[in-house]
């Protein structure tokens, strides 16, 4: 069993440690390995915890925690971030991190996370929302799975690589909730 709870400023190190592991499996060949040896989970839990702790522009997480898992972390195995825009001509709200352990995909939880975030932007007056994705990234699929329509397409320089990221948004953000309304049963 899973369950999501907003996330508390004693979950970053759990959290930290979701993202050093996702980062990995997920662009191993995509991002240097020098920089994904170099991400420091120290550095990663003190940048949760502030944003935990700001609420900068209605920030907030969401983690979800298994039944049963002897981990570090009590059991936090993904997790979800998100806030106002930082880019209010894309989408007026903004997931800003999404995060699942590879054992813990393809079970709906990322949905169940999309549908926490969704609710939290919606009750901040969010009227729409977006996400940013590396472009070789497969969660693009993903958001596309949940009605995201491509906005916004960048070329930039990550970990001294050049890359693309696509912006992905839900307009209006009702489209995001009504996308994630329906939950798998959980595995
Ligand atoms: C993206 C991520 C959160 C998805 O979470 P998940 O729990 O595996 O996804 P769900 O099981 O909730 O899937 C919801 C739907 O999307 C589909 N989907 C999920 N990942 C997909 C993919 N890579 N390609 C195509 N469809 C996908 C599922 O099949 C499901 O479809 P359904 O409506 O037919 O059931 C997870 O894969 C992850 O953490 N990836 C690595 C980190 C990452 O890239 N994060 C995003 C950074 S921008």
């Amino acid at each position: 069993m899973v369950t999501i709870r907003r996330a508390r400023p004693s979950d970053a190190d759990a959290m930290a440690r979701v993202h050093l592991a996702t980062w990995r499996s997920t662009y191993a060949g995509v991002l240097p390995e020098a920089y994904l040896t170099s991400l420091s989970a120290h550095q990663e839990s003190l940048g949760y915890e502030r944003g935990i702790l700001e609420r900068r522009g209605g920030h907030a997480g969401f983690v979800a925690i298994a039944d049963g898992q002897e981990m570090p972390g009590g059991g936090i195995i993904g997790f979800i971030t998100g806030g106002m825009s930082r880019r209010q001509a894309i989408a007026e709200g903004e997931v800003e991190t999404l995060y699942l352990l590879d054992d813990f995909r393809d079970r709906g939880i990322g949905r169940r996370l999309m549908r926490a975030m969704a609710s939290h932007l919606a009750s901040l007056g969010a009227e729409s929302a977006f996400a940013w994705v590396l472009q070789d990234n497969p969660a693009r699929w993903f958001y596309e799975r949940l009605g995201a329509k491509l906005a916004a397409r960048e070329d930039m320089v990550f970990a001294g690589q050049k890359t693309t990221q696509l912006a992905y948004a839900w307009e209006p953000i009702h489209t995001l909730l009504t996308a994630t309304a329906t939950t798998k049963l959980p595995r």
